[in-house]
């Protein structure tokens, strides 16, 4: 079975949390997914508790150990290097989404999609770009109203990212477009790790509208070489909305080999 999603959980001298956290992870009904603990050089019986656990769910945990370095990130970094969620499938199962439950979307999980988008291919890596979210209501409920796109369901947006663009990270003319490219590339990532983490998105067309434009400069504070490239609203997919069917085209339309 492909699998949508890795769960990777640092592991340290805990023996009755692991177990409590996998008995957990692993009885879920989704079924599309792995979990790999990376036991970080646990000095009690932790070691022998994720074994037992291994033998118990052997389709679902692959243990690895990080032995080098005593930290959580290296932990993570580990099982991150053993993940092996399709890349296809997640692709597949990512739609925009535009309904989403009023519920909070955790800062945490944010920064990890943010994180995640900050691995992406920049001109000269200069990440010309900033993630702004947006959820507090005062802000939003202005912020939402501005983009044109987003008609009929502004006010189910719980979270707005705003992807601002730096000119000032390119200083000639002839580079001022690699600022959209670097934004796209990142929000691509953005929204994929999105899925990963149980959250939804859609993005939302920022228009060069001149009034707008002034308005968000206004809203945001921004610097005259920054501008939005590109809104996108995050959430947790309400489950009773409706996803528009997007149909891809066939891959003979959209590409070419040795074309001349
Ligand atoms: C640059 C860009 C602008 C978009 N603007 C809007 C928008 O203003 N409102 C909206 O509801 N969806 C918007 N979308 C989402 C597209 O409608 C959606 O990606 C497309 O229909 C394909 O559907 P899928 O993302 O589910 O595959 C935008 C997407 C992109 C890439």
């Amino acid at each position: 079975m492909a699998r949508n999603v890795s769960i990777v959980i640092p592991v340290y001298n805990d023996p009755e949390g692991v177990k409590e956290t996998l008995d957990t992870v692993c009885n879920q009904t989704y079924e599309k997914y792995d979990v790999i603990p990376v036991d970080n050089d646990s000095n009690d019986n932790t070691p022998d508790v994720l074994e037992n656990l291994t033998r118990k769910y052997p389709d679902l945990i692959s243990p690895k150990q990080e032995v080098e370095m005593q930290s959580s990130y290296a932990a993570r970094n580990t099982g991150i290097e053993h993940a092996s969620g399709d890349v296809l499938d997640l692709a597949r199962q990512r739609s925009s989404t535009r309904w989403f439950k009023q519920e909070q979307v955790p800062h945490e999980l944010l920064d990890q999609a943010i994180s995640v988008a900050a691995q992406s291919p920049s001109a000269c890596n200069r990440q010309s770009y900033e993630f702004r979210v947006y959820d507090n209501p005062e802000i939003l409920e202005k912020l939402r109203e501005l983009p044109i796109g987003v008609r009929g369901y502004a006010e189910n947006i719980p979270c707005l990212v705003v992807l601002v663009g730096k000119q000032r990270a390119y200083f000639h003319d002839r580079d001022k477009h690699t600022v959209y490219i670097d934004a796209s590339l990142a929000a691509m990532s953005f929204e994929l790790a999105i899925e990963t983490l149980g959250l939804a998105s859609c993005s939302i067309n920022w228009p060069a509208i001149r009034r707008r434009e002034k308005q968000l400069e206004e809203l945001l504070s921004l610097d005259p070489d920054e501008e939005a490239i590109l809104f996108i609203a995050v959430g947790y997919p309400d489950e009773e909305g409706m996803v528009p069917y997007s149909e891809k085209k066939p891959l003979d339309i959209i590409r070419s080999y040795n074309s001349t």
